[in-house]
């Protein structure tokens, strides 16, 4: 097989969040390890991989819609074997569905399995009658704990990161079971990399060009809990901060009941760990917090918040929140709104509540009518984009540190980078190249970006 699938050629395409951006870099390192070569556009690709995203209905139906399109684009052709990889798989009634209705789709792998995916795939393009292909582990319920099928082995191949920046998982899965989330069900229970994989995988990509590192998990805050040994996050970002030639380390996903002040402290203290705290807190009201299963008050979130200003005053702090919730009254909402006006977030991913199967909150009674979530969704929405707008103007004439990422999606002819507090820069001088390190002096500002020319 190895000789013959040197022609075949693979086009990856991803949804959902930075876990599943780091997962496809695997699957395309996978794929090239065994001889396939990278499609230009999916109309020229024998495989397809679609990884995918459920935390919400509407993710899903992206992906069911762009996978009926793929199968239609191929229809004077063969089509070329299609896998759905990702959260997804991970649903049996997900891969019901395309028993009966996704005929095209003949792999599907959890994000624990996308090691398998090359051997699957071959597999599917060498016998058209293999109907479908699986590599998922049954979806876990309280009792199931599986973890040898929710993490990756160490040391798979990973396809040459582009740019300056690097994803680096440091855990998998999630233990949390907030009511509304389907991600460890999932993703699985949380499990820690150990720590020397996690620096040496650092070491290597600095040594390889890339200056900033981000660090993925569902609850990073949490990392270390799971090992045995007294090695949490905080240890982990002291030790990430030595590397030599690492000029920023970035965090996803904080989760508030677990982000204790010492990480503030040692945030406070590293030279390269950056001021940007994205903290989701769903929600302003104790109530709604309790029934989801959050672990914290609207009072600690404040202190927390309040704690960070403190210390490090610059910092940004970033949030999602969801609205909708079942049983959410106006007043639940309205302290929603209070606690976006006292914190004063730089940013909020802001999302509709959305039943998903198997979570708690889907069963709960006095689901909310679609219209009245998306109401509240805009009155929310006015509210941040009024304060991101406000903090935003409030850096004209200031001098920022932009890490250059590459040409700007809107003014090409710019580029486009971060502040080492995540607010994108579109930067108007033209002779820059990614991983540029470069001063910017903001003289325009919006609700997503900043402009300006290089400071000398
Ligand atoms: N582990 C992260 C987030 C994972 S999902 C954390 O704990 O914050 C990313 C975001 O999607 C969540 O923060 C939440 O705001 C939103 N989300 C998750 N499930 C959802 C659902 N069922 N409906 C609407 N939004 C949801
Ligand atoms: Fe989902 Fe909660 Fe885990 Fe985040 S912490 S992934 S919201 S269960
Ligand atoms: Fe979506 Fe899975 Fe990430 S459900 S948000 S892709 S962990």
């Amino acid at each position: 097989m190895e000789t013959t699938s040197k022609t075949f050629k693979y086009f990856v395409e991803t949804f959902g969040c930075q876990m599943n951006e780091r997962d496809s870099e695997t699957i395309e390192g996978l794929l090239l390890a065994k001889g396939f070569s990278p499609a230009e556009t999916v109309q020229e690709a024998d495989v397809v991989v679609v990884n995918t995203c459920a935390v919400r209905e509407s993710a899903e139906s992206k992906v069911w819609s762009r996978i009926g399109e793929i199968a239609a684009s191929s229809i004077d052709k063969k089509p070329p074997v299609i896998v759905l990889a990702g959260c997804m798989a991970q649903i049996p009634e997900n891969i019901e569905r395309i028993k009966t209705q996704a005929p095209y789709v003949r792999v599907a792998t959890g994000p624990g399995y996308i090691h398998h995916i090359p051997d699957l795939v071959e597999r599917a393009l060498s016998d058209p009658t293999e109907r479908l292909l699986l590599a998922v582990s049954p979806t876990r319920t309280g009792a199931c704990r599986d973890e040898s099928a929710q993490t990756l082995p160490e040391g798979l191949p990973r396809k040459k990161v582009q740019g300056p920046s690097a994803y680096v998982n440091i855990m998998y899965g999630c233990d949390n079971f907030c009511t509304y989330c389907i991600v460890p069900f999932v993703r699985g229970p949380q499990v820690s990399r150990k720590p020397q994989d996690i620096i040496e995988e650092a070491k290597s990509l600095v040594e390889h060009g890339c200056c900033e590192i981000i660090l993925l998990g569902q609850n990073v805050n949490a990392y270390g809990l799971d090992l045995d040994g007294n090695y949490y996050f905080a240890d982990l970002l002291k030790d990430l901060d030595e590397i030599k030639g690492i000029e920023r380390i970035r965090y996803f996903t904080s989760h508030p009941a677990y982000f204790s002040k010492e990480i503030v402290d040692v945030i406070k203290e590293t030279k390269h760990v950056c001021e940007h705290f994205h903290l989701p807190v769903q929600s302003g009201s104790n109530r709604i917090l309790k029934l989801m299963n959050r672990k914290y008050t609207q009072e600690e979130y404040l202190e927390l918040t309040s704690y960070i200003r403190k210390q490090i005053p610059d910092a940004s702090i970033t949030t999602d929140i969801i609205v909708g919730f079942p049983s959410e009254t106006d007043e639940d909402f309205r302290d929603t709104l209070t606690l976006v006006e006292k914190v004063r977030f730089d940013g909020a991913f802001t999302f509709i509540f959305s039943p998903r199967s198997r979570t708690a909150a889907a069963r709960m009674k006095e689901q909310l009518p679609r219209e009245l979530k998306s109401e509240r969704l805009q009155e929310l929405v006015a509210v941040q984009h009024g304060i991101t707008r406000s903090i935003n103007s409030s850096l004209l004439g200031t001098v920022q540190e932009v890490l250059i990422e590459g040409p700007d999606k809107r003014y090409p002819q710019y580029s486009r980078g971060r502040t080492r507090t995540n607010k994108l820069v579109v930067c108007t001088a033209t002779n820059l190249e990614p991983g540029d390190m470069v001063n910017v002096k903001i003289e325009e500002t919006g609700t997503w970006y900043l402009k300006g020319p290089l400071h000398s």
